[in-house]
């Protein structure tokens, strides 16, 4: 038996009958940047997430930058995010022109610590970026009283939470705004590059329209020098077909995750916690070990691919050397870098393959 990390050529065999209709109807429109498909999937995903706006963008990148900038962020601001995420998070700050300062994470969830959070706020401060780390929700009730009695903007980065709950309460409406990717390999993947900002709050919508599309208010109407940071018609019109079966994929991903837990339990591995009032999306189904070399060879030789996620904090990324974080400064981070393994999971996946995957694992790392 062979499994893949992911399967998107077997996940579009199953939609190709709905999506080329639906790129046929782009073509024949002439949609291709922005358009109405876009402007129909802002309105679903806002919906989706219990915001008042969605704003379509080309990246989550895209959609990291113009939250910064919507709440405010400006050169010489400090944001607090976490060390344990995709280098994006710390690119968005450094656009603005703004410093990340990290906080190690708590490493029963992999996501920041909040009990750490206060003493790396300065007078510089100015927000704070939770990342929702393999569709797990950051402590955000922490996170929310910290903010606002330090007066600091939140943007949630979302990009690997699409449909996570924490509390009961969606991502992407839990801070002041929220930067969602919809890269191809997400838990909702555009065929392309595609983010998109979600928020509560007029204003920071109303700037993030204009600055997606080069400052302009109306058409040649320039209020600001922005961005071209627009979202093409495909990826709406595609994300739009996704988006309605992504309830039946998250409960999917969720169940495979119960049954790796439920099979796991005993092996010679940790496993990120999962709080019992939120509900983890499982963008990754990682583990803790300690040979993780030696596991990601054996579980090849039985045809079973794994992944990283990351290999390296980004303190310690050549990137970010220049803000002088020396190895040792975030000790939970580095050591879940270390050891950290990401095992296939995607909705398409059979109780076969699930149950294949977890036997080699067991065999692999052994008994506790
Ligand atoms: C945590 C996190 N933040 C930000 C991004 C950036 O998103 P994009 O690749 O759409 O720019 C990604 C994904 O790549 C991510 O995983």
């Amino acid at each position: 038996m062979k499994v893949p990390l992911l399967d998107l050529k077997a996940e579009y065999a199953e939609l190709r009958d709905e999506i080329l209709p639906a790129l046929d109807r782009v073509c024949q429109n002439s949609a291709f940047v922005q358009g109405e498909e876009v402007e129909a999937f802002e309105r679903e995903f806002a919906d989706f997430c219990g915001t008042r706006h969605c704003v379509a963008l080309s990246t989550g990148t895209a959609a990291l930058h113009l939250g910064l900038l919507a709440l405010g962020v400006q050169p010489g601001d400090e944001v607090i995010t976490t060390p344990n995420t995709f280098l994006a998070t710390a690119e968005a700050i450094t656009y603005c022109g703004a410093r990340p300062v990290f906080v190690d994470i708590d490493p029963a969830t992999a996501n920041i610590d909040a009990k750490l959070i206060e003493r790396a706020i300065t007078p510089c401060s100015r927000a704070i970026i939770p990342v929702h780390l393999y569709g797990r929700p950051a402590d955000m009730d922490a996170i929310r009283e910290i903010a606002a009695r330090r007066s600091l903007r939140i943007l949630e980065d979302a990009a690997q939470a699409h449909a996570a709950r924490y509390h009961k309460q969606r991502v992407g409406s839990l801070g002041h705004a929220a930067a969602f990717s919809f890269y191809p390999t997400k838990n909702l993947g555009a065929y392309g590059e595609g983010g998109a900002l979600t928020t509560n709050d007029d204003a920071a919508a109303k700037f993030a329209r204009a600055a997606r599309s080069h400052g302009q208010t109306a058409r040649y109407e320039h209020e600001f020098p922005g961005y071209n940071y627009r979202m093409q018609g495909f990826q709406g019109a595609v994300l739009r077909i996704k988006l309605r079966r992504l309830h039946g994929w998250t409960e999917r991903r969720r169940a495979i995750a119960r049954e790796y837990r439920r099979m796991l339990e005993g092996a010679r591995l940790t496993i990120p916690v999962d709080d019992p009032h939120d509900e983890c999306v499982y963008h990754q189904f990682a583990i803790y070990v300690s040979n993780r070399n030696a596991v990601i060879a054996q579980l090849a030789e039985r045809s079973i691919e794994t992944s990283v996620h990351y290999p390296k904090p980004v303190h310690l990324q050549p990137a970010y050397s220049s803000l002088g974080y020396p190895a040792g400064t975030f000790p939970n981070a580095e050591l879940a870098c270390e050891r950290v393994l990401s095992l296939p999971l995607f909705p398409g996946m059979t109780a076969e393959q699930v149950n294949y995957v977890a036997t080699s694992v067991l065999e692999v790392v052994g008994k506790k």
